[in-house]
């Protein structure tokens, strides 16, 4: 504070103190009319928009959406947006828009620019509100598919009187990172056709782009292979499930499985095409092989050999001979052996799986491979020798490598997890870190390309709650843990940060039998993680996160979905 001299009489005083008041009057008002932009209206005019927009200025007065608002498209590659609008109107308010190329009439307007050139930041939009309409133009038709997401966030929770009110906005706006990813495992447990398209809305919903498949583990394989049947007829389906946290209280005795037909792969591809959502296809190896092994026991290295069960004979359901389907969670020593027998039918499946999915990216696992059977095999120690390899790691680098080759000929990259970094990593990989960030990291140096899945961040599988109120695999990683997440590692210089790509969720389903709980496990850490993904680190703010979560949550009723209403919990207990 100023102080004043002592010398100055009273009159003097009082007319500096009026001064002063008045000057402090003009900064209250300054700050009510520049600061509420964002913090008073913001919170006040129902924007709640996640994941926070770049630049946002809100207007005054509303645009009120009804059944006869029409929407207008720019061209045939407008529609997508323009159908996705109808998709979650009709799904949530029972109505939908017409649509019309007639730009005479339109209220909701969604027209991409056109440009001689691509632009390089493709996935901008302009998204401009005004009590007669809604003006949507991004760079490129993914841009204005997320200023259609952008229209979604503005609309009430409520529709009365035939109405939607949308505040009036001026939104500049384009993601951080270029891959924003969320992943699920169906080989522990099976999700239906209309779960796996629910779960790429969510994705689209929160302006995600890649939705990363895990179709084959030791519990079941799930994506048809033409050429290998028994993939499907036998490594689909395990007789038991233990009962409680690994290993188990009991089995539940009951023949449990599934898979996704090509037929139904084909259209799950094209609805997420249609969101532009890439889906990464993972075929896991060498490792979380056994279900591929109980189809085809010749990919062991030991094929004679019986898979191990339990001592505890309660933990297990039917045969104990052969090779089996495992029944339990964890990390199982019977591998892919490195034989050309493996080599060739990971090729033919690889064809079969890069017709079905085009994405530049097939994710080829990597990660717990447990080198027992390895080490034990007279084909494995014959290859290391005639190969130069000096131990079973390297003799996985050798098995990747290979791999990866076959996939690079094909047009296409690997990714794999950060496993692939030991015994050298393959030369055009990129490594998704997942035992924290040291494997990103170090990736990163190498001149890789990242994906950051850390698991104190990102692994969704995780419980949130303290103490937690269902079975999870354990760990603890509230939403606000996830929301602190910040992709780019400190240890990285200039010249390194361009290898991080982003970031994604992974959610491991041991203990997610049903849709259900996987969507309490999602909701809400994912609507925190897509602003580390999409909005400028400068404009994270837990506090106003916080504010726009309880109006997520409201949406998440509407949506009529699980979520974890105790979220509010972790304040206080991760601090
Ligand atoms: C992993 O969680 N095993 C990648």
């Amino acid at each position: 504070m100023q102080s004043i001299p002592t010398s100055l009489n009273k009159h003097t005083c009082n007319v500096l103190n009026f001064i002063q008041l008045i000057t402090n009057m003009k900064k209250i008002f300054l700050i009510l009319i520049f600061l509420p932009a964002k913090f008073l209206f913001a919170q006040s005019n129902g924007i709640h928009i996640i994941p926070e927009p770049v630049k946002i200025t809100v207007q005054s007065g509303n645009f009120i959406i009804t059944p006869k608002t029409v929407i207008i498209v720019g061209d045939s590659g407008d529609m997508h947006a323009a159908n996705f609008l109808n998709h979650y109107l009709n799904k949530n308010y029972h109505f939908q828009l017409p649509i019309n190329t007639n730009p005479t009439n339109g209220k909701i307007t969604i027209a991409t620019k056109k440009f001689i050139k691509a632009p390089q930041n493709a996935e901008h939009y302009s998204f401009v509100s005004t009590p007669n309409g809604v003006s949507i133009s991004g760079n490129s038709y993914v841009g204005s598919f997320y200023g259609v997401q952008t229209l979604i966030q503005l609309l009430p929770v409520n529709f009365t009187d035939g109405q939607l009110p949308i505040a009036a906005v001026n939104i500049e706006d384009e993601p951080r990172f270029a891959y924003r990813g969320m992943h699920l495992d169906v080989g522990r447990h099976f999700f239906s056709v209309d779960f796996i398209k629910e779960y790429i809305d969510f994705i689209a919903l929160y302006k995600m782009n890649t939705f990363h498949w895990h179709l084959t583990e030791d519990q079941g394989w799930r994506i048809e292979i033409k050429k290998y049947p028994k993939l499907t007829t036998i490594g689909a389906y395990r007789n038991g499930t233990i009962i409680g946290h690994a290993p188990g209280t009991g089995n539940d005795k009951i023949k449990y499985g599934g898979y996704y037909t090509q037929k139904q792969i084909k259209e799950i591809v094209q609805y997420a095409a249609n969101r532009f959502i890439t889906i990464i296809p993972e075929i896991e190896m060498p490792g979380h092989a056994s279900a591929a092994i109980a189809a085809y026991p010749e990919l062991s290295c030991f094929p004679e050999k019986n898979t191990p069960t339990p001592q505890n004979k309660q933990l297990w359901s039917g045969d104990t001979t052969g090779k089996q389907v495992q029944q339990s969670w964890g990390v199982f020593d019977d591998v892919f052996c490195p034989s050309e027998y493996t080599f060739h039918f990971i090729e033919n499946v690889l064809d079969e799986v890069m017709q079905l999915f085009p994405s530049k990216y097939i994710h080829i696992g990597g990660d717990e491979c447990p080198k027992n059977y390895w080490k034990a095999s007279a084909l494995c120690q014959q290859l290391m020798k005639e190969k130069g390899l000096k131990d079973e790691h390297e003799l996985q680098s050798y098995f990747i490598q290979r791999v990866e080759k076959y996939i690079n000929s094909k047009g296409r990259q690997i990714i794999g997890w950060d496993e692939i970094l030991e015994g050298g990593l393959a030369p055009n990989a990129t490594v998704m870190s997942w035992r924290g960030e040291k494997g990103g990291i170090e990736a990163a140096q190498q001149k890789h390309n990242v994906i950051m899945t850390p698991g104190a961040w990102c692994y969704f599988d995780h419980s949130q709650n303290k103490p937690e109120d269902s079975l999870t695999i354990g760990g603890y990683t509230p939403v606000q843990k996830v929301y602190s997440y910040e992709p780019v590692p400190k240890e990285l210089n200039k010249n390194e940060i361009k290898f991080i790509l982003g970031a994604q969720g992974n959610v491991w389903t041991e203990y997610m039998a049903y849709p259900t709980k996987v969507e309490y496990m999602i909701l809400p850490r994912m609507s925190a993680l897509s602003e580390v993904l999409w909005s400028p680190a400068e404009k994270k703010d837990w506090k106003n996160f916080k504010n726009k979560l309880e109006f997520d949550t409201k949406r998440y009723q509407l949506w009529q979905v699980h979520f974890n209403e105790n979220w509010h919990q972790n304040i206080t207990t991760n601090r």
